[in-house]
């Protein structure tokens, strides 16, 4: 059996109890925030909607760990912000009838945070890792054995006072998250058991999505008027909410109801400048500068930095739907409009 030593010094170790909670101390904040805040989070499978078969294959998988009285395999959930990667995990979690504890790759920096991490696991129990590949190497290499054999194996001091210590760990389930399933390195990816890609979401199951969470707030939505926020919405549940979210605070305050209509959708979007394609200024941006450059294929990069935008949020959250609706392509020299897209912008005199 191959061991993955990771040298460390003793220092790194969590010793104590106390020493444990302070690692455990944002992660367990984290935790708290996702279980009272977001009022729009399902608590069940049946709550949330659409994503039929990785539900049907999570509860089999679920089902038969349960059954074995095994933990669940180590699942890695992928797919575009606000799809419910986050969601999924807490709710494995639910259903496993086990505790989950949440970090982010990020906020592991030392190796000390992981093993405090991994220490601080009890049989059975889970730990979700959200934009997971941004774990630094030796976080990563740490992981392999303790995924694999549920055992760290670290090697401590240097040179001749060199010395190995082998830390039996409980069966534990991690689940990663990931908005950029390639930058995951293929021996992480390959100890998960479970690979679920999460899909955009169709028209009927972002209206569901919208009817449950405006039942949720106490908002009576006209069935018109749920339509169009669907529509534009992006395939993406995070979207649907916030436009939901933007359109009730237009109703309550300049219309002083609670009763939503397809026209104060309309009026409430347009306040925000948010057109019936659902296109925003930051998109419209995107376009114009891909039209001003007599439609030559752009690199990301260049439009990034000539809009002013970081260009991980471009490629994550604008580009998406503008491809998903024709009105961009990526070329291997760029990006590049489309004719649909061309027609689009310059049918729109303003100057973005
Ligand atoms: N299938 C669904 N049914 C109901 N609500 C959902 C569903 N998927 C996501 N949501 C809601 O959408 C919002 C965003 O979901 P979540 O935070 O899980 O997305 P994510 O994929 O983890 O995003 P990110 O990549 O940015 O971390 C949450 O409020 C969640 O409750
Ligand atoms: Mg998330």
């Amino acid at each position: 059996m191959a061991i993955i030593s990771s040298s460390l010094d003793d220092s790194n170790i969590p010793r104590s109890r106390k020493e444990l909670r302070l690692v455990d101390s944002k992660i367990i904040a984290e935790e708290k925030l996702n279980k009272n805040v977001n009022l729009a989070r399902p608590n069940s499978f049946k709550e949330f909607i659409g994503q039929e078969q990785i539900k049907s294959s999570l509860k089999i998988a679920i089902e038969a760990s349960k059954y074995r009285k095994e933990a669940l395999e180590h699942t890695l959930l992928y797919g575009q912000p606000g799809l419910g990667k986050t969601t999924l995990a807490l709710l494995i979690s639910y259903e496993m009838n086990t505790k989950c504890r949440v970090a982010s790759a990020p906020s592991i920096e030392r190796p000390r945070d992981i093993v405090g991490l991994l220490l601080g696991l009890k049989e059975g129990e889970i730990l979700f890792i959200d934009e997971i590949h941004r774990l630094n190497k030796l976080t990563e290499e740490l992981l392999y054995s303790a995924m694999e054999d549920f055992r760290l194996d670290l090697t401590m001091g240097a040179n001749r006072g060199a010395r190995c210590r082998t830390i039996n760990l409980p069966k534990f389930t991690l689940i990663g998250a990931t908005t950029k399933l390639a930058s995951i390195s293929a021996p992480l990816k390959d100890r998960f058991g479970i690979c679920q890609k999460i899909e955009f979401y169709s028209n009927n199951d972002l209206q569901q999505i919208i009817l449950n969470f405006s039942n949720l707030i106490n908002l009576q939505l006209k069935n018109d008027a749920c339509c169009a926020l669907a529509k534009i919405s992006r395939g993406t549940p995070r979207i649907a909410l916030r436009l939901l979210k933007r359109v009730r605070d237009y109703a309550q305050v300049i219309k002083n109801t609670n009763k939503i209509s397809l026209e104060i959708v309309e009026k409430a979007l347009n306040s925000q400048k948010i057109d019936s394609k659902g296109l925003d200024n930051v998109d419209r941006k995107f376009l114009s500068f891909l039209n001003l450059n007599n439609n030559n294929p752009i690199g990301l990069d260049s439009i990034a930095a000539g809009m002013g935008e970081d260009s991980s949020m471009l490629e994550f959250v604008v580009e998406p739907y503008l491809i998903q609706i024709g009105f961009i392509m990526r070329t291997p020299r760029g990006r590049k409009l489309t004719s649909l897209g061309k027609k689009y912008i310059t049918s729109k005199n303003e100057k973005y």
